[in-house]
């Protein structure tokens, strides 16, 4: 029998005893599945895993070669198959590490350079020393950029505000007019910085961004003056030079940096311009201690390493499809935005490195809100829908509000709450009690009852942690990223391209010119030319009214 049959009827055992009754059978359970980094506590133990499961879910990452695919990744092997390049984000975190030599070159000197005009500039145009062409202080920065030149640093500008200074950070990302217009409009240019971020400098939303805000500085304050106010952010440096970005206003860093894992490096700066050079290294640091517990630690102690076994566990055997990201710390709201970029731009893939279709499904999909806030929005379903949906909880031991001690208290309390019920739930004795405490009776007490049963045995894990500082949240997000690359390893997948992205934009530039006017149709199905049909309709009544 194969692993993954082993692990199937394992999954099927599973299925056929309680999430609880595995803690009457083992008091040990909470401390044998947990592992503990530092200050974070992984507690996987609200799982339907047991010790066969977790040996022969390790297997799977042994038969994978996970750790010789991991190795690989640090050293530089080019991984990333498909775009034949290294994949060398953690060489970002670690600028003054031994030479890491990509295609004859030591790429950790032009790191280290790069990291420290990032922290110079940050650090001048913070203490306004660097000043805008009317010689004001900057107050505003804004980040022009999408996908992953967007979503880290929007995620941890929000994570880490309590290290914020003056400066405020803004994002501009869709192509949606009203985006950039939300934005600019409270502006005033003079005293606002632009980072065009875009490792390709070639999206075409992000170029039609940059083109609006080139022409709001333009007109506001000149063209010589407005030059002053714009710094890029790429891989491409023909393409900046195109676009009129003098060569030293633009931070530079290379191909083996895929968008979504690129916040650790220059896509970054509008992060560092936040929280400061010092901050900013504090959070490079956490990812560096991510690292290093991921190169070192016995599989079985291995944060990423468990947070995709269960993640395997969930997705593959127990056919569980998506995974809720419930951070219960409010400044991770945009946590599972981010996510969602960096596990299904990796993981969503139907054919492994090899070629050949997956013989299993990709990655699942992932999706979630802060707590306590998606409690009263969807638990609902989370507790007693008919699709079971693994979540899991984030939570630190402590806010950055002392003053404001009794809201971390109720937050904890719900967090932990929300995974006890999803695992024991209330059965229908407790549900009819409850029921009979509210005054129903007879017929209504067995009806409404049945409604207010819960079913229970729902998965979920949690990460503890002790606050969210640069260096708490460095960790979190490498240990993240770290999962991608062990599930996309066991699946055999390629977790480093993005070719799945790539039709829906030609098909959007065949449509554009139609769109905008053009008298030949494209070649299109009915149903769009329906829409396309009704969109001129509704177009022409605007005109004419
Ligand atoms: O379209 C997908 C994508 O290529 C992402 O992978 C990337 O993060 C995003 O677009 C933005 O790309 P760029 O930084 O090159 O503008």
């Amino acid at each position: 029998m194969d692993i993954w049959d082993r692990l199937e009827s394992l999954g099927k055992k599973a299925l056929r005893r309680s999430i609880a009754s595995l803690f009457d059978e083992n008091p040990n359970r909470a401390e044998q599945y947990s592992a503990i980094f530092d200050d974070m506590l992984f507690d996987y133990s609200k799982t339907g895993m047991d010790d066969e499961a977790c040996k022969a879910l390790l297997a799977l990452a042994g038969e994978a070669d996970m750790c010789g695919k991991r190795d690989a990744m640090f050293r530089g092997d080019p991984i990333n198959t498909t775009e034949g390049r290294a994949v060398l984000h953690t060489a970002l975190r670690n600028p003054d590490g031994p030479p890491l030599i990509v295609e004859g070159e030591d790429i950790r000197p032009e790191i280290r350079n790069t990291l420290d005009a990032m922290s110079c500039f940050a650090a001048e145009v913070r203490a306004g020393k660097r000043r805008s062409s009317a010689g004001k202080q900057f107050t505003d920065v804004v980040n022009i950029g999408i996908g992953g030149s967007h979503l880290g640093p929007e995620m941890a500008c929000g994570a880490l505000s309590p290290y914020g200074g003056k400066l405020k950070v803004h994002f501009i990302s869709n192509v949606d007019g009203a985006a950039a217009s939300d934005v600019l409009a409270k502006l005033d240019p003079a005293g606002t910085l632009v980072i065009v971020a875009s490792k390709t400098f070639t999206t075409a939303e992000t170029m039609l961004n940059a083109a609006l805000a080139k022409r709001w500085l333009y007109r506001e304050l000149g063209e010589e003056a407005g030059w002053k106010h714009l710094v890029a952010v790429s891989s491409a440096m023909d393409k900046t030079r195109e676009f009129g970005v003098p060569d030293d206003a633009v931070f530079g860093f290379g191909d083996w940096v895929g968008g979504r894992y690129s916040v650790w490096g220059p896509v970054g700066l509008s992060l560092m311009l936040a929280i400061g050079p010092e901050a900013f290294s504090d959070f490079l640091e956490g990812g560096r201690d991510m690292d290093a517990h991921f190169q070192s630690a016995p599989l079985g102690e291995n944060l990423p390493v468990l947070l995709a076994l269960v993640g395997i566990w969930h997705n593959h055997i127990c056919g569980y499809g998506t995974r809720a990201v419930l951070p219960y710390d409010q400044r991770l709201s945009r946590l599972p935005a981010y996510l969602q970029q960096l596990e299904m731009e990796s993981n969503g893939k139907s054919v492994a490195l090899d070629g050949c279709r997956l013989p299993r499904h990709s990655g699942p999909v992932v999706w979630g809100e802060p707590g306590t806030n998606g409690q009263h929005a969807f638990h609902q379903l989370l507790h007693q829908g008919t699709r079971i949906v693994p979540c899991e909880f984030l939570v630190a031991a402590t806010g950055h509000e002392p003053e404001l001690a009794e809201h971390q208290d109720m937050l904890l309390a719900n967090c932990l709450a929300q995974s006890r019920a999803l695992m024991v739930g209330r059965d229908h004795q407790a549900a009819r009690q409850a029921a009979a405490q509210d005054g129903c009776k007879d017929k209504k007490l067995e009806t409404v009852a049945r409604h207010r049963e819960f079913e229970g045995d729902r998965p979920s894990t949690t990460l503890v942690y002790s606050k969210l500082t640069p260096r708490a949240l460095g960790r979190v997000v490498a240990l993240y990223e770290h999962r991608v690359f062990v599930e996309g390893a066991i699946l055999g997948i390629n977790s480093f391209d993005q070719w799945g992205v790539e039709l829906g934009k030609e098909l959007a530039d065949s449509l554009s010119p139609w769109i905008a006017g053009a008298d030949v149709a494209p070649n299109v199905d009915a149903s769009t030319r329906l829409l396309l049909g009704h969109v001129n309709d509704l177009r022409r009544k605007e005109r004419i009214q």
